[in-house]
């Protein structure tokens, strides 16, 4: 099968990949395989590449497209948190292109899309258990705010959440249309995003956990990148987009003491050089052919 498929600021990306000595590529969010089959066809010195995804369909997808590139790839279906139970030696670079793909929004049965009649359902490892059913369905009325209020950045958040809880009283919300109609009748919004944009994102991050697997991600790959090695960030939301900024700024740091010790004796040593100094952003040519790459950032930061 064919898929349209476009990898976000793929030309940036390969910007920072040198093709002048060889090296291992894990790309920790495989999807189907875009910017691992751009790397490969593009940078011939690139010998192994680890790809990773928790989504088992994107994977068997990915395999198929990267089919000549097979003795070079390992593919690896779990979560990127777990990255140190599978790769036991050092990579040169790390790229994690953040977030849910455009097959997994577009395929309605996987519940991820407002038009989708199908379960509410928004997991990318369908072998999970919780999934946006049983948030949407059990969840208390406070907690349902908190999270569309943290993770959506909704403003109307209590009200969305109040509206939930009572139509649960009723009968449980099947459907993400159900809960897309009940959201915009609680919150019209306006401007240009759907009105339920920011419930759904909220919901997707709960489900999939998603800050949570970002930050121990970010830790563990400062520790298997060799030295000067490139960790390689794209994010699609300010929440991620800070945890990756936050990250990298910490680990340039040479020093993390309070601002009143005279003293350094923190011990910090600066790990990482942070080589975006402000984020990448796609071009308007980029946009205009794809805009859900419109609110991509990337970060980079090499391994001193
Ligand atoms: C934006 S897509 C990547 C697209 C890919 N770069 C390409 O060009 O085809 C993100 C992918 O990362 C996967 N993903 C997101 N969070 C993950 C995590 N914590 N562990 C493993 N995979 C994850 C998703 O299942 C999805 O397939």
């Amino acid at each position: 099968m064919k898929y349209n498929h476009f990898s976000v600021l793929e030309e940036e990306v390969l910007s920072y990949v040198d093709d002048t000595k060889p090296s291992i590529v894990l790309d920790a969010t495989l999807g189907l395989g875009g910017h691992t089959l751009s790397i490969l066809n593009n940078k011939k010195s690139v010998s192994n590449v680890y790809c990773i995804d928790q989504d088992k369909n994107s994977i068997l997808i990915a395999k198929e497209r990267l089919e000549k590139y097979s003795e070079k790839i390992k593919f690896i279906n779990d979560n990127f948190k777990n990255v140190n139970s599978h790769i036991h030696e050092k990579v040169d670079y790390i790229i994690a292109d953040l977030g849910v793909s455009t097959y997994q929004i577009m395929n309605m049965d996987r519940g991820f899309s407002f038009n989708s009649q199908n379960r509410l359902d928004m997991r990318m490892d369908r072998s999970q258990v919780l999934d946006a059913y049983q948030v949407v369905n059990s969840y208390s009325v406070n907690r349902l705010s908190e999270i569309l209020r943290d993770y959506g950045e909704e403003k109307n958040h209590y009200k969305i959440a109040n509206q939930i809880c009572r139509y649960r009283e009723r009968k449980d919300i099947f459907s993400c249309k159900e809960l897309s109609d009940l959201v915009s009748a609680s919150s019209p919004g306006g401007g240009r995003l759907n009105s339920s944009t920011r419930t759904f994102m909220a919901l997707r991050i709960e489900v999939n956990n998603e800050l949570e697997c970002l930050k121990e991600f970010l830790n563990k790959s400062i520790e298997i990148l060799n030295s000067g090695g490139k960790l390689i960030i794209i994010s699609f939301h300010s929440l991620e987009d800070r945890i990756v900024k936050n990250f990298m700024k910490h680990c340039e740091k040479n020093c993390v003491c309070e601002t009143t010790k005279l003293i350094c004796d923190c011990k910090k040593k600066s790990t990482l050089k942070i080589l975006t100094k402000k984020p990448i952003r796609p071009s308007q040519k980029e946009i205009l052919v794809n805009p859900n790459s419109r609110s991509a950032k990337l970060r980079v930061g090499a391994i001193i």
